[in-house]
């Protein structure tokens, strides 16, 4: 009851802890457990501390630990007269009325917490009676993520002092076998090598860290305050099945997906990096040889691209190029030469960045979009929520975007919900001697995709988390947890279908073994991934939708007694009747050594500056900001929710249809009429010579009116213009087919896919059906897309994934993405004079026995120059042409490209009639 300061900050709080900290020598812990039990990836830790007041006078003892950040605190109790007092978790609005009332009444009333790296503070304290015990109780729990190919787990020990009876102990158990075990961290050190016990025995493996007092004093990074260091138990466990561990109990499951015999896809990767004054010294140092590290890696089949921006945007190159050692040379000269300068332009710099992705989409490959920036943004668009539409807009959910956050003057909440908004995660880049590591580590985690599209599905089941991932990089892992609603064993089929390196592939287990196991945590696995989950949409959306996603978050908080950003644990206080109430740090929280070094941190130029000559060398706790930063700071408090108006667009769920018009006539097939034949050149008599070149440059407005269009005056049916490649970049053929006919577009007959498709008048198809065996088809429209699968119709309109067997549909908003066995066809939406239609493009190279129009091969010609005409020889024939221009609509940002136009007969080199098909 001494200490009577009102503490408003965190920063506040420390002083006063400075001024009155609990004198150490008059309390001794005899007794000191971490006990951690680890099953299937899931661990509960218990630290336990008791402790024993010499004195013959109330003396006010201390409780201090460290967490892993990724853990809830799910259980705090203290044992003190026989009496048990347990924290309890409630809502954040309601720990805070005590709060505020305690600091009201000039009690003490926080518990410290604060976020550092990979672990967070918990601390308290109670007064205890003359030669009176206490025991502190403290409960977590954790999910191991798996990264790099292990899982670890991170005990911390700074008891504060060294105790007699110290004891680590870890269980870990897990049924698909242990292949691996190491002990790191500052523990595992040679003076107390001898205190670990390590024991791996196939599905079970026990770590016991039993240190003596003298061992205590003696480590290194230990002292007469003892033990200070972590404890680091890194694993890894088989993996039979490709499809991967599914635990099931009391009608929960857990699945664990982690295949590694695939093979590598090809990555598009590009890197954005911030130049701005603020990287001024280190970190630009730092920066620089992280990336060239990066670029050294380089697989030689990625194609890669460099932007690097302050105010404005410099290249390496304009376009992606191959990682050949001469391009990887070339790009590592231009990151030695990276300067800071200037101020900060994020928009535009992840906007060319995702261009240069958009324009070259690779068959097979995967891309990835990796910013890195240490500020905010300060130039060009600055508008926090038009940033995220924009780069949203670019991006399309086409691939991840993957947010760096240097150091702690980055607006980490606002690079969070970006990244979450584009399928990827932010991570921050700690300022310090081994950011260098930390940025190539991060590389490191993606830099093997193998796997894309991941789609999870499993029947008979509700309440799943998670079930779509873009990408699957190697080392990593992904986890889906759900409620199994049929108790039979036979319904409960679980499946992945992805799309890797040359086919799309499902895994399935035909003989369904899933296990069955006893384990009573599957149902809290569910919970925290359910709950964190929740947490990180929250972060994307906006109104009701955030609300709705908020609340439910915080109902499985307090179900399952996990303290999370929603919910505060509150302690209440024997003998002085005090309450505390323990706060889950954010990210944006700045760990404890930064908070005492504000202010005189060196070498910041524009943006640091204007934050801090605001003199803002306090925190306020509840809204991580800095409180004098201006206003510009006041929209992203991270308790009131990121972002208040992200924008309607958010506000029901990602896309929550496909924003494609409905199209009057789409409703069925029959009765349509079929054309055969060919209208021949004359459909094109209305154009005024063909365009330049150079015309077509600037022609670049290719939604409306790039595609020279016979005028309506004429009376020939005008056509659709279509492409055909020619090898050695020459330029490629065109010619039109008239309107109104369905085209056979592929036929695999092998693999019994056939894909066909309905053309409109004169701009492309209106309907496309993808058959993949007799009975079942996937129909896509301006609109909406029908499955027929096992009898059943289905008609999709929003943003979906699914699987009919082994046929994986996503339906994007501009895109519909069909993988059937080695296929992958893409079908665009594109709008031209104000009208949308379809355009189907082969991702993926299809068998040597592929016929129809997409199965064209590029032609080989010779140009044969007869005065003013030209000719091409195609295989001893002579053709006539016109240069022409057409769109090429089958790349997501299509492109006017010059052409040869000849007729379609000509150029199929068949009667136009073998790619038609008849109607019967
Ligand atoms: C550790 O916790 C487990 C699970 O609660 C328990 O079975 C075990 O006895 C504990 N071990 C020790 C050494 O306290
Ligand atoms: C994936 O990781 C495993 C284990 O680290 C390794 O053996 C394998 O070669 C990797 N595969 C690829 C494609 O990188
Ligand atoms: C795809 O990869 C697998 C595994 O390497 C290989 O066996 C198969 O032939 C490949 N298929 C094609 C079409 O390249
Ligand atoms: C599935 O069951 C069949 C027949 O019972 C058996 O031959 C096959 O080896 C099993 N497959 C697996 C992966 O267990």
């Amino acid at each position: 009851m001494e200490r009577t300061v009102v503490r408003v900050s965190i920063f506040g709080l420390l002083l006063a802890f400075g001024g009155a900290q609990p004198n150490k020598d008059d309390w001794e812990i005899y007794s000191f457990h971490i006990n951690s039990t680890v099953t299937s990836r899931y661990a509960t830790t218990v630290i336990t501390s008791r402790v024993v007041n010499r004195k013959d006078e109330s003396t006010e003892v201390e409780f201090h630990v460290r967490i892993p950040k990724n853990a809830f605190i799910s259980k705090f109790r203290m044992f003190m007269d026989d009496q048990v007092y347990d924290g309890e978790v409630k809502a954040k609005e309601a720990a805070q009325q005590q709060y505020t009332q305690a600091v009201s009444r000039g009690e003490s009333a926080g518990i410290v917490s604060s976020v550092g790296r990979t672990l967070e503070e918990f601390k308290t304290s109670v007064t205890v009676a003359p030669l009176k015990k206490v025991t502190f109780e403290l409960t977590y729990e954790e999910l191991f993520r798996r990264r790099l190919g292990k899982y670890e787990l991170q005990i911390f020990a700074r008891p504060m002092q060294p105790v007699k009876d110290f004891k680590v102990d870890v269980y870990i158990h897990e049924k698909a076998g242990i292949n691996y075990m190491d002990i790191k961290g500052g523990l595992s050190t040679n003076a107390l090598a001898n205190a670990i016990t390590k024991t791996l025995a196939d599905k079970q493996a026990w770590v016991y860290f039993y240190p003596t007092v003298d061992q205590q004093k003696t480590c290194d990074s230990c002292g007469e305050q003892g033990l200070n260091g972590d404890l680091v138990i890194v694993y890894d466990v088989n993996r039979h099945k490709s499809l991967g561990d599914i635990k099931r109990s009391k009608g929960y499951f857990v699945h664990h997906f982690a295949p590694s015999s695939l093979l590598r896809i090809p990555k598009n990767v590009v890197f954005v990096i911030d130049q701005s004054g603020s990287m001024h010294g280190r970190k630009m140092e730092q920066t620089r040889i992280a990336l060239l590290h990066i670029l050294s890696d380089l697989a030689a089949e990625d194609y890669f691209g460099l932007i690097t921006f302050d105010s404005n945007l410099f290249y390496w190159k304009r376009e992606l190029v191959q990682a050949n050692a001469d391009n990887v040379e070339s790009a590592k000269t231009f990151a030695s030469n990276i300067k800071d300068r200037g101020s900060t332009n994020i928009n535009t710099a992840l906007l060319e960045g995702s261009r240069m992705l958009n324009e070259q989409p690779r068959q097979g490959s995967a891309s990835i979009l990796i910013l890195l920036t240490d500020g905010d943004p300060t130039s060009g668009v600055t508008n926090l929520e038009q940033i995220q539409s924009n780069v949203r807009e670019a991006i399309q959910d086409k691939f991840p975007l993957y947010c760096l956050g240097f150091g702690f003057d980055v607006n980490f909440a606002f690079l969070e919900s970006m990244s979450l908004q584009n399928n990827g995660v932010a991570r921050r880049i700690y300022e310090d001697s081994d950011a260098d590591l930390q940025l190539k580590g991060f590389y490191d985690e993606v830099a093997n995709p193998l796997l894309t599209n991941v789609t999870m599905s499993y029947s008979s089941s509700a309440n799943l988390t998670q079930t779509k991932f873009s990408q699957y990089y190697n080392g990593s892992e992904i986890v889906v947890a759900g409620q199994i609603t049929d108790n039979d064993v036979e319904t409960f089929v679980p499946q992945v279908v992805a799309i890797s390196r040359n086919a799309s592939i499902v895994f399935s287990d035909a003989n369904g073994t899933t296990e069955s196991t006893d384990d009573s945590n599957l149902q809290r696995v569910w919970a925290y991934l359910t709950v964190k989950q929740l947490l990180d949409k929250e972060l994307q959306l906006s109104g009701v939708e955030k609300e709705k996603v908020k609340s439910e978050a915080l109902r499985l908080s307090l179900k399952y007694g996990f303290v999370t950003p929603l919910t505060s644990m509150v302690v209440t206080k024997p003998s002085e009747e005090t309450t505390e109430v323990l706060h889950k740090p954010s990210e944006d929280t700045p760990p404890l050594s930064r908070r005492t070094s504000m202010g005189m941190h060196p070498g910041i130029l524009s943006k640091g500056q204007s934050r801090r000559t605001s003199g803002g060398s306090h925190l306020d706790p509840q809204a991580g900001v800095y409180p004098g930063s201006g206003s510009r700071f006041s929209s992203v408090d991270p308790q009131a929710g990121v972002y208040p108006s992200l924008g309607s667009r958010f506000s029901s769920g990602n896309y929550p249809n496909l924003h494609l018009p409905a199209h009057p006539g789409f409703q069925a097939l029959p009765g349509l009429k079929v054309v055969t034949g060919s209208p021949g050149l004359p459909g094109h008599k209305g154009e005024a010579g063909p365009p330049m070149l150079h015309d077509l440059v600037t022609d670049y407005d290719y939604r409306y009116d790039s595609l020279p269009i016979a005028p309506t005056t004429l009376s020939v049916a005008p056509g659709v213009r279509f492409l055909l490649q020619a090898e050695n970049q020459s330029l490629p053929l065109c010619f039109d087919i008239a309107g109104r006919t369905i085209l056979r577009l592929l036929h695999l007959p092998n693999a019994g896919v056939s894909v066909n498709g309905e053309l409109d008048e004169d701009q492309g198809f209106i309907k496309i059906i993808v058959h993949f065996d007799t009975d079942n088809f996937v129909a896509v429209e301006l609109g909406a897309v029908t499955v027929k699968y096992e009898q059943k119709l289905t008609r999709y309109t929003g943003d979906t994934a699914l699987v009919a067997g082994s046929v994986a549909v996503f339906i994007r908003p501009t895109e519909v993405d069909i993988t059937a066995g080695q296929t992958r066809l893409l079908i665009l939406v594109h709008g031209k004079n104000g009208k949308d239609f379809l355009w189907p493009a082969l991702r993926q190279q299809p068998s040597d026995d592929a016929v129809g129009i997409l199965a064209q091969k590029a032609v080989v010609y010779e140009e044969v120059h007869q005065g003013p005409y030209t000719k091409l020889k195609i295989k001893d024939q002579e053709i006539s042409v016109s240069r022409s221009s057409a769109v090429d609509f089958g790349m997501n940002l299509p492109a006017t490209l010059a052409c040869w136009l000849m007729s379609p007969e000509s150029a199929l080199r068949a009667p136009l009639s073998d790619f038609t098909l008849k109607v019967l």
